[in-house]
């Protein structure tokens, strides 16, 4: 599998980023945020948008996985879980992109159990027409059509996620 097409572009990201994080600065003003990345594929997205971000944040991860070559196993693995209590936070999951709904669904009811004072989604991408699974997402980058996407974090097993931008992939040869 190769690069194809560029669908998002580091500029488009970086400002729609800018537009995420004003809302965030606005909607949390005076709180503390809890950001609880997903590992490894937000790992782009989570550090440039926590720096956009000006009220009082602390940092932690989920490692998860539910993806082999371009399918979901419709199987979620926490590898890692939190390490900061969850308990009466404030907490925003940060996700590279959200697709059936499966992962995020999961990792939300997960976190719920833990009882957080408040609880909502931050996804840079998001595969609308493909949800299996109703799940809210307070905070969404772009809505992108049913094709697998490369890049900005996001892979295809593992590679490309050190992309600055959003492609598509094709067929080599
Ligand atoms: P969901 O559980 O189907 O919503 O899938 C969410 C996870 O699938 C994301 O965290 C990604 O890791 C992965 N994923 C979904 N669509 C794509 C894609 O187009 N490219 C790369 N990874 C994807
Ligand atoms: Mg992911």
């Amino acid at each position: 599998m190769v690069i194809g097409k560029t669908l998002l572009t580091e500029e488009q990201i970086r400002a729609r980023i800018k537009e995420l994080a004003d809302r965030i600065n606005a909607d949390y003003k005076g709180k503390e945020i809890l950001a609880v990345g997903i590992l490894k594929g937000a790992f782009m997205f989570y550090s440039d948008l926590v720096r956009q971000i000006r009220v009082p944040l602390i940092v932690d991860f989920i490692v998860s996985s539910s993806y082999e070559d371009t399918t979901t196993t419709g199987k979620v693995n926490i590898h890692i879980d939190t390490r900061i209590p969850v308990t009466g936070r404030d907490v925003i999951i940060i996700e590279d992109i959200i697709d059936t709904g499966i992962s995020l669904s999961y990792i939300k009811e997960k976190l719920l159990d833990k009882s957080p004072n408040s609880l909502k989604i931050c996804v840079l991408l998001d595969k609308k027409e493909r949800r299996l699974v109703e799940v809210d997402v307070e905070y969404a980058g772009f809505e992108i059509p049913d094709e697998f996407i490369v890049g900005y974090g996001t892979d295809y097993n593992d590679n490309f996620r050190n992309l600055p931008y959003v492609a598509t992939l094709k067929h080599s040869g």
